[in-house]
């Protein structure tokens, strides 16, 4: 079909229209909501970096995972900020470390609430590094077991979903293994299949206290420039008992969401990092761009390129969006 016969603006009339032929359409379900929760009662320390999200009191998270659920959101993926680190990061797997307190709070009050929680030993280690460090190197067999002694402990506060990011080899398996051992044969894991060593993690790292404080972490996350080793490092995970895999960053990777979603037929998901949404917070406040929009064409176009879910800092933004903009006949 070509023109005049065929006119492709003729379906781009009128908005009822456009929506008639709408090929990728959001919802709060697609979204999972990330917060940042420390010690104490009451706190609230806004990331600066980050404008609108804050490291919180499990106090405050509750009443602000209820606010995301109120629009419909569905899950929660919560960071730790401990109140010691320590090379081993110990905190990570104690039974009284903040997360674990947070599930059982959150579980109690939100039973429906889907909480989900980070399995890395970054933000607890005393060096910064997701892993143990042996000889100035981060260990990839010694970090194993504290990662799935990580997991267990949020399993057994109740969490409904674990998910490793620290891109050591074999940690899927690691916890799978530990969990069905322990009789949590159900308890998923999303695992960050395909994680790569990007900059724009560099606001989180304000949010989660998780900066190195040595070299960096190329040894373990992927390179940037890397797409089949990407796939390769997705079809272990799945091997290694995976139940929705994730790439990460999204934005800079969507040609990679897109291959993962036509070779693997588990859930995909996405994690749209901290630095886009600064990016984005940044130049609107500046009045460079359209806030609001950007957020929903990037939103949008992490979709389209093939993720069943999105980790994102705009999860409640959007919601709002979305009620805001439901459209009628
Ligand atoms: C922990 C972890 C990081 C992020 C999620 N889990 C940071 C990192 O790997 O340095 C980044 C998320 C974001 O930037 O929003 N390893």
């Amino acid at each position: 079909m070509y023109f005049p016969l065929y006119r492709p603006r003729r379906l781009r009339k009128s908005e009822a229209l456009r929506r008639m032929v709408r090929e990728t359409k959001l919802s709060p379900d697609d979204f999972i909501y990330p917060l940042f929760i420390v010690h104490g009662r009451k706190v609230r320390h806004e990331i600066k970096s980050m404008p609108g999200i804050a490291q919180l009191s499990i106090d405050l998270a509750v009443r602000e995972a209820e606010a995301a659920c109120k629009l419909n959101i569905p899950a929660v993926i919560l960071f730790g900020i401990p109140e010691k680190k320590d090379p081993k990061g110990t905190e990570a797997y104690s039974p009284r470390g903040i997360i674990q307190q947070a599930i059982r709070t959150l579980k109690r009050e939100l039973p429906d609430l889907v909480v989900i929680t980070d399995v890395c030993l970054c933000e607890y280690t005393s060096h910064g590094h997701c892993g143990v460090v042996v000889d100035g190197e981060v260990h990839n067999d010694a970090t194993l077991a504290l990662l799935a002694k990580m997991a267990l402990s949020h399993a057994e506060a109740g969490v409904d979903l674990v998910a490793p990011s620290d891109m050591m080899d074999g940690r899927v398996k690691a916890i799978r293994d530990l969990l069905d051992r322990k009789g949590f044969e159900n308890t998923p894991i999303l695992s960050y299949a395909a994680k790569h060593a990007s900059v724009f993690y560099g606001p989180f790292r304000e949010a989660a206290e998780s900066t190195p404080q040595f070299g960096d972490r190329k040894s373990y996350q992927m390179d940037p420039a890397n797409a089949r080793e990407a796939l390769r490092e997705v079809r272990l995970d799945v091997q290694e008992g995976a139940d929705i895999i994730m790439v990460k960053p999204a934005l800079p990777y969507l040609d990679i969401i897109r291959k993962v979603r036509e070779e693997i037929d588990l859930p995909v998901g996405a994690y749209n990092v901290s630095g886009e949404y600064s990016m984005i917070k940044a130049a609107a406040q500046r009045g460079w761009i359209d806030g609001e929009g950007a957020m929903m064409e990037v939103l949008t176009a992490i979709k389209r390129a093939g993720a069943d879910l999105i980790i994102t800092y705009f999860a409640k933004e959007a919601a709002r969006f979305l009620e805001k903009n439901r459209s009628g006949c």
